[in-house]
């Protein structure tokens, strides 16, 4: 069995490992870096059908004593009700700060454990087992983790690293299509940033052969953008492409909209913007729109200019009279353009208009 690994140089340090069939031998990637102890795995209602007692079968027979806790699958579980129910199953299950959680689902999952493992005594070690593309690609690395308040979209949360990264291509195989589109959305987003290698798979490849190294390449780049700046001080801002706008839809639309096809109507938005309002040095909407479309993703969105503004305005990309967008300038280049909130409005009005090549 081929496994791939990246090295992330965050936190302690740690490997994300990627390749076929990894949730049958899990426990023997974990034992590599974690002494046999108690294990809580955290998972959701869907997954648990799919790989639970894989999972659990497996770091039992490495030594580990497992308990699992499972919520209903969906974003609207990404709240602090679930948070305070993981908090006390982690107190239930007598955890210790040598025993440790594992997030074995998507970004919801991957979000709500990571940050009841930052908090639980005060921190105790997790580790990421993404079942879903957008997971393996995005969220289950860097140690963001978070849970949605009434106000908006990942509002509270820790910076935590995992101890370890376990990323099973075969269950990102198994995805139905729609779920599938939501991480190509955020691999699209790491083409668009690190440039043409990543992107023209997305634009004129075949993607599903090329998982484990589409994936490898994802985590590549956005370790290298996590090591260079853990706490997003500057930096790893720009790995919010197409977010101010994709965080407003999801809000909108009261989270009916999944993270990925949000981010893709918002990256199609600023990208317009950005060719309108002359912030991109050349055209770049036709490409990313197209790109976007191949790999069956939404360029627009039926919410106005006022509510996605109105949205936009709670996110944590503010900060007072000002707000950071990410740029897109060219495949390969993005840059980071302050503006007052007072402009905000215009900038989403002129990335709503539809583009002359598909009207
Ligand atoms: N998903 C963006 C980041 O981890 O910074």
């Amino acid at each position: 069995m081929e496994i791939k690994s990246v090295r992330i140089n965050a936190g302690k340090g740690y490997d994300v490992s990627i390749g076929e069939n990894l949730l049958g031998s899990c426990g023997d990637v974990i034992g590599k870096t974690i002494n046999p102890c108690r294990a809580a795995i955290i998972t959701d209602s869907n997954v648990e059908r799919l790989f639970l007692s894989t999972v659990a079968d497996s770091l039992e027979n490495e030594g580990f004593s497992v308990s699992t806790f499972s919520f209903p699958a969906g974003e609207q579980s990404k709240s602090i009700g679930t948070l305070s129910n993981i908090l006390e199953f982690l107190g239930e299950s007598r955890l210790t700060r040598t025993d440790c959680v594992l997030a074995l689902g998507g970004g919801v999952t991957g979000d709500l454990a990571g940050f009841a493992a930052g908090t639980y005594l005060r921190g105790i070690r997790y580790v990421q087992i993404p079942t879903t593309f957008l997971a393996a690609v995005d969220s289950s690395v860097g140690g963001k983790t978070g849970i949605n308040l009434m106000t908006g979209k990942n509002l509270a949360g820790v910076f935590v690293q995992p101890e370890a990264v376990i990323c099973d291509v075969s269950c990102v195989k198994q995805l139905p299509d729609e779920v599938f589109a939501d991480g190509a959305a955020e691999a699209i987003k790491t083409g668009i940033l690190s440039g043409e290698d990543l992107f023209s798979l997305f634009e004129t490849g075949d993607v599903k052969p090329s998982l484990a190294e589409i994936i490898k390449m994802c985590v590549t780049f956005k370790g290298s953008i996590v090591e260079a700046d853990e706490f997003e001080a500057g930096l790893r801002k720009t790995l919010n492409l197409g977010h101010t706008v994709g965080h407003a839809i999801e809000k909108c639309s009261n989270y009916a909209i999944s993270h990925g096809h949000a981010v893709a109507a918002g990256m199609a938005v600023i990208a317009r913007a950005a060719d309108r309002l002359g912030f991109s040095s050349t055209p770049v909407a036709p490409r990313i729109e197209k790109t976007l479309i191949r790999n069956s993703l939404p360029i627009y969105t039926d919410f106005s200019a006022e509510n996605l503004t109105a949205a936009a305005l709670s996110d944590k990309k503010r900060s007072g009279e000002e707000i950071t967008l990410v740029i897109p300038d060219s495949i390969g280049r993005c840059y980071l353009k302050k503006i007052p909130v007072s402009t905000l409005h215009s900038v989403i009005n002129a990335g709503l208009e539809v583009s002359s090549w598909t009207s």
